[in-house]
């Protein structure tokens, strides 16, 4: 794009700031990225990508004459008025969102009326109102805020930024949130203008409400598993009503990620905090730390103990197209099996370097046939493509056992089947 547009600073380098960033500068915007990790500024700086995002290190170097790193705050604040806070906040023992880095970010800002902070790390609904009383408690009046909420999902996280479902933008009035709306005007998404406790109550509702499709799902398919029904079809039927939809009906072996426990944790304790019993998302939570341990009890009825039973694992990511393993359901899974005395293979593309910090005892293998060789069982736990189009024959001649079990209903029955395998799903029939 020729047009100049209005430069940013995003504080915070994780795959939200970063695609903010590089989103923003392809849209034409010089961008100072800040980040208190001396190494990673250094990475950045020398054209490394220190996360696995599909098309982010293309964004990267296409406009990397827009983009500049530093650890220095300072850097951002000169040449730019608005700050976009992408800085984590992970849960704490209690549930709530750890704020500090958050807080770190206010500290470091001086006393201005020529910038704002724009948040796009989630927060409990509330923070907006609280930090810019903090503001006024330390002489900071000036400053502008905007809550700004992030929807990217890791994986598509470049091709959300470009083609968002909405932008939902949150203040109370002041030049920041049109200059914040005028940003994103190129994208041409529909755009929610709001007020700040509005617009960070979006994300965690959104979030929250994903994550109650999946585990409602997950519940119908354990009942189809009752029923003799197949939840796949049941699906099928359901989202075909515009008004439920198809998206997130996919039955598994439950959600994991950075966001969705977070946020429904989060959204559940905010309200506890304010005297209200979230039952609903206290279900929710419940089903998927069940669903995360339900191919246990799969696997021990076609195997009995699993002591010493070989079981390959395909995939650890907690999704495809990631190296995230945050809350990853394989590693709920290789506890459990490692607690019961089985024997772990392992395999996946992209994240054995992050699972290898996570999970010990485990073999990790180079390839899914390496990974299933021997097994008495193999449970596909992340359905990348590579493991979608597997050779089922020569998984079946490598294998001791005969049992598949298709953790994410991402496999042919039929194909697998016609190796001579046995193949169970997630609620199918
Ligand atoms: C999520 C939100 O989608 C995104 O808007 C937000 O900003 C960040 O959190 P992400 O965590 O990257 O994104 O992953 P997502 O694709 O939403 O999947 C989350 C988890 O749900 C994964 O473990 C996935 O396997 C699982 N899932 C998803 C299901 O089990 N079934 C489904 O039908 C969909």
């Amino acid at each position: 794009m020729s047009v100049a547009r209005q430069p940013i600073g995003v504080i915070g380098t994780g795959y939200v700031g970063l695609v903010t960033a590089a989103g923003f500068a392809e849209l034409g915007s010089e961008v100072w990225c800040i980040d208190i990790d001396v190494a990673k500024v250094e990475r950045l700086r020398r054209g490394e990508v220190p996360i696995y995002e599909p098309g982010l290190e293309e964004l990267l170097k296409r406009n990397s004459s827009r983009m500049h790193f530093s650890t220095d705050i300072a850097d951002a604040l000169e040449h730019a008025r608005l700050l976009f806070v992408a800085v984590g906040t992970p849960p704490t023992y209690s549930g709530d969102a750890d704020l500090s880095a958050v807080r770190a970010v206010v500290e470091a800002i001086p006393a201005s009326d020529r910038h704002a902070l724009v948040m796009k790390s989630t927060v409990p609904c509330g923070t907006g109102a609280s930090l810019t009383r903090v503001f006024a408690e330390q002489g900071k009046d000036g400053l502008g805020y905007v809550s700004c909420p992030e929807f990217l999902k890791e994986g598509s996280a470049v091709k959300d930024f470009l083609n968002p479902d909405r932008v939902v933008v949150g203040d109370s009035g002041g030049w920041a949130g049109d200059a914040v709306v005028e940003l994103y005007s190129p994208l041409d998404a529909p755009l929610v203008r709001t007020d700040i406790a509005s617009a960070e109550m979006v994300k965690l509702a959104s979030n929250a409400f994903l994550a109650t499709k999946i585990s409602f799902i997950n519940e119908i398919a354990n009942v189809c598993e009752e029923t003799g029904a197949d939840v796949v079809e049941v699906a099928r039927g359901m989202g075909l009503d515009d008004r439920i939809g198809a998206k997130f009906l996919q039955a598994g072996i439950g959600f994991g990620g950075s966001c969705f426990p977070k946020d429904v944790d989060a959204l559940k304790q905010l309200a506890g905090n304010s005297g209200y019993h979230f039952q609903l998302l206290t279900a929710v939570i419940d089903v998927n730390d069940l669903q995360k341990r339900r191919v246990i009890g799969k696997l021990q009825r076609h195997l009995g103990s699993l002591a010493g039973k070989r079981v390959a694992l395909l995939g650890l990511a907690f999704k495809p197209n990631t190296d995230d393993m945050r809350e990853a359901s394989s590693l709920v899974l290789s506890a459990r099996l490692l607690a019961d005395g089985a024997r772990i293979a392992a395999y996946d593309p992209v994240a054995e370097e992050q699972a290898r910090l996570l999970v010990s005892g485990i073999d990790f293998a180079s390839s899914p046939l390496d990974a299933v060789e021997g097994a008495d069982a193999v449970v596909l736990v992340t359905e990348w493509q590579e493991l979608l189009d597997l050779d089922w024959q020569k998984v079946a001649a490598a294998m001791k056992g005969d049992l598949v079990i298709d953790g994410r209903n991402a496999l042919d029955p039929e194909a697998v089947r016609a190796a001579g395998l046995v193949y169970e799903g997630i609620g199918r029939r």
